[in-house]
């Protein structure tokens, strides 16, 4: 009876537009289709979404704006930037749209009950007060990474940055353990832009609640922290892949040739490769990486994105006798299905730049994790994983083959790798807790519900 009455509200949705945040929108509507809502997903033409993924969800794309050249820089700052100032005119004519437009029998005819943004979309609230819409913001981040941007921007503010070598290695005060050369800097280093649409982004908000990517368990004192600093509610409701297991929001075709391969592996023998959706490398890293992996003797499924080796389209420059040297113990793929492959029980291991997907996705399967952070929040992951949740080891240095071999022993054969996986085990129990009836991303959910129904 309760569902029916909500059946028909509907909730509109905004991704931003990068991979990692596609898929905690999407998989958040998942879950909120499932407790009875009707999801309009309103999107930027740049990176869209695939419709016929979700095929319960009804998809509005609106133009973005960007040219061939905002495209081509793939600075994801800068895109973002774009972005907020070209879509609020977009936005504001699509909701008024559906606010006048005469009431259809369906499922997406309700009134629009909510406008869920990611925090990068933020002329979305500007737009939702206009037309006296109650929004709320997605933070599809850690919170730790919130605290460290927070930081980060005050000391470019102060005049620090760039940071002299010689603080690298220091601890930032009150973010313990990062150090300042753990902190968020985005792809393309600190300018301008990065710091107007961080203050944009994460300025005293009108929105109602502000729903988080991550779990009480997790991190219990930066959520403490945030929860003091914002008036509305704070509502960490993560996992979400694990409240909606079944919705894939992929921008590239998943490749599932490799899940036969993991079949003929033995339990926790193979070490699991992926970079995520932006990071990428050059030959000599490839081939670094490449024979590091070779030498490690373990089995490895490596997700190699089409486009990410600079001056390559795909492997094709793989050192010579690379594959011959592997054989059947390397699998090498152009995208997988990321969250099967790592709930595989051949899957050992995880080495990842640590993009927060990636990593709530491995913590949630009791997958250690080798760290090799790029950019941005990665930095942050790999700091907690390493040295917080201490489920992993960091690669600091350049990759070299060397060191990749000795990480890949570490954690898929020694000692220290077996203690890792006992804490990640536990952390994996710990976040099943927090999804089941009365744990907290449970209750975070529920009263989500809540406020949205009121
Ligand atoms: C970006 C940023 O780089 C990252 O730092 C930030 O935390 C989120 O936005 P991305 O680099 O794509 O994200 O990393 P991540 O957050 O790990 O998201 C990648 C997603 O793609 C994951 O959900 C993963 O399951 C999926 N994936 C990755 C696949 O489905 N198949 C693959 O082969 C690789």
């Amino acid at each position: 009876m309760e569902k029916n009455c909500h059946r028909r509200r509907r909730l509109v949705l905004l991704p931003c537009p990068f991979q990692g945040h596609i898929n905690a929108m999407l998989q958040l509507g998942t879950i909120l289709h499932a407790r009875g809502f009707s999801i309009t997903i309103v999107h930027a033409e740049f990176n869209s979404p695939d419709p016929s993924n979700h095929p319960n969800f009804n998809f509005l794309p609106i133009p973005d704006g960007l040219s061939e050249a905002d495209i081509s820089s793939g600075d994801p700052v800068s895109i973002l930037w774009r972005i907020n100032a070209n879509c609020r005119s977009h936005l504001r004519e699509c909701l008024s749209q559906m606010m006048t437009a005469p009431a259809r029998e369906g499922p997406d005819d309700g009134d629009i009950a909510c406008i869920i943004y990611d925090e990068f979309m933020y002329f979305s609230e500007a737009v939702a007060n206009s037309l006296k819409l109650p929004s709320i913001i997605l933070t599809t981040m850690s919170a730790a990474t919130f605290l460290a941007r927070t930081a980060l921007i005050q000391l470019v503010a102060d005049g620090q940055l760039p940071f002299q070598d010689s603080v690298l290695q220091d601890s930032v005060p009150e973010l313990y353990p990062l150090r300042y050369k753990d902190l968020p800097i985005p792809l393309f280093g600190i300018c301008d832009t990065f710091s107007k649409l961080v203050l944009e982004a994460y300025k005293i908000r009108t929105s109602s609640a502000i729903i988080w990517n991550t779990m009480d368990c997790l991190e219990p004192s930066s959520l403490s922290h945030i929860k003091h600093q914002f008036q509305v509610p704070i509502l960490p409701l993560g996992p979400m892949h694990k409240f909606a297991p079944a919705s894939s929001s992929s921008l590239w075709k998943e490749d599932t040739s490799c899940m036969e391969w993991l079949g003929k592996q033995t339990k926790h023998s193979v070490i699991y490769v992926s970079l995520g959706s932006i990071a990428s490398m050059d030959e000599k890293q490839l081939a670094e990486l490449a024979w590091g992996l070779a030498s490690s003797q373990q089995p490895f499924l490596w997700v190699i994105r089409p486009g990410s080796v600079h001056g390559s389209e795909w492997i094709e420059i793989l050192p010579e006798g690379f594959k011959e040297n592997i054989g059947d113990r390397g699998c090498i793929v152009t995208w997988a299905l990321q969250k099967e492959v790592l709930a595989h029980s051949a899957v050992g291991g995880f080495l990842s730049h640590c993009g927060w997907n990636s990593t709530l996705e491995s913590i949630s399967e009791g997958i250690p994790m080798i760290c090799r952070p790029y950019f941005g929040d990665q930095r942050v992951n790999a700091r907690y994983v390493s040295h917080v949740w201490k489920v992993g080891l960091e690669l600091e240095n350049e990759m070299e083959r060397g060191e990749i071999k000795r990480a890949v022993r570490r954690v898929m054969v020694e000692k220290e790798g077996e203690a890792m996986r006992e804490r990640a085990k536990n952390l994996k129990e710990n976040i099943e807790l927090c999804i089941k009836e009365d744990g907290s991303s449970n209750n975070a959910l529920n009263r989500l519900v809540e406020m949205i129904m009121s």
